[in-house]
């Protein structure tokens, strides 16, 4: 990636080589089994997680995991660690690999998706492999505790998804129901790879449960971060603006929706409902819901969330792997993609 001094995105270079500081070794470690744990006997296959594993995304998930057990096992990470990391890596990209067929998407870390280059019907089969196999993976070394933390993250993530769509139909969605809809789909993956951090090191300790929680606030927060970036224009690799588009109903939208005039509500709702398609709508939305406060709202409830999750941290001594996590949970709500 080409980076010009003065691009925004530069401080994140910088931020995110110092939180992998110390875990160099262990991503390094990392990249390779992950790309092994996708190999198939199948040429079209083959080709295809090569152009996934070369368009490699922020990896904030492994490198979780590798911080979070270092922190607990004096610096020390076992065999477990490593599978731990590569089951939610390969979830976590079977999951997106899948959203941007459901999302109509064609972009996916700065290049074309892989619904976009291969077609739904190729797409659809490729998630279901990379499932499959971080089911395996588990299965093949007897780690039945890191296997059930993440299939109930798998089962969780899909549920979240459906129960966006249910409520995006009836456009009645709560900031409750939000909150729901982004702890199943998003916060349970990062919430799973916190826990199985903490559970490949110490297993039956409380910490489980601690570094569970800990990442689910982080996954609420990143979420919310994930969404304020579909009302930008930034680039980050993505389409924005497709959100609306989808008829999904997002923290911003949904707080300016309980907190306008009732006429601007039915326009609100009437933008969504039969001009969501329309280009030039979808920016007034887009600027409406700028201009009532919603996006100051809903950073205001992602900054929340960080809170929480640094107060867990709290408990634990002082080390590098601490201040990693720590400038980790600040890198969710500050990145810039
Ligand atoms: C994107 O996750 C999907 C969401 C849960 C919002 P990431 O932003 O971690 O994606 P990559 O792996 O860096 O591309
Ligand atoms: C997160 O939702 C989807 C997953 C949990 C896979 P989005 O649909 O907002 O994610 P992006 O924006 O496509 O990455
Ligand atoms: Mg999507
Ligand atoms: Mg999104």
């Amino acid at each position: 990636m080409p980076i010009t001094i003065g691009d925004r995105k530069l401080v994140d270079v910088k931020v995110v080589a110092q939180i992998k500081e110390p875990v160099e070794k262990e991503m390094e470690l990392f990249e390779k089994k992950f790309h092994d744990s996708m190999s198939s006997k199948v040429a079209l296959l083959n080709r295809i997680t090569h152009y996934i594993v070369n368009r490699k995304g922020k990896q904030m998930r492994p490198m979780f995991i590798f911080l979070v057990a270092k922190l607990l096992n004096d610096g020390e990470v076992n065999e477990r660690t490593y599978r731990g990391a590569a089951i939610i890596e390969l979830t976590h990209t079977a999951s997106l690999v899948h959203d941007d067929i459901v999302d109509e998407s064609s972009k996916r870390r700065g290049f074309f998706s892989i619904n976009a280059l291969w077609k739904n019907k190729i797409a659809v089969l490729v998630g279901d492999y990379l499932f499959a196999k971080g089911l395996l993976l588990p299965l093949e070394h007897d780690d039945f505790d890191l296997l059930k933390i993440f299939s109930n993250a798998v089962r969780e993530m899909s549920e979240g998804e459906l129960l966006q769509m249910e409520k995006a139909r009836r456009l009645d969605i709560t900031e409750e129901v939000y909150y729901d809809v982004i702890r199943q789909k998003t916060a349970t993956l990062i919430a799973a790879c916190c826990s199985i951090g903490a559970c490949a090191v110490k297993p039956n300790t409380d910490h489980v449960e601690v570094f569970r929680k800990f990442g689910e606030l982080i996954g609420m927060a990143f979420q919310i971060k994930d969404d304020l970036f579909d009302y930008g224009e930034a680039k980050i690799g993505k389409p924005t603006g497709i959100d609306i588009k989808e008829q999904k109903m997002t923290l911003p939208l949904i707080y300016v929706l309980n907190n306008c005039a009732t006429d601007e509500r039915k326009w609100l709702i009437n933008s969504i409902k039969n001009h969501n398609k329309n280009k030039k709508r979808v920016k007034e939305v887009i600027h409406f819901v700028k201009e009532k406060g919603g996006l100051s709202y809903a950073e205001g409830k992602m900054n929340a969330f960080k809170t929480e999750a640094l107060a867990l941290l709290e408990a634990y001594p002082d080390s590098d792997y601490k201040s990693s996590l720590e400038l980790m949970v600040n890198y969710v709500v500050d990145r810039k993609k």
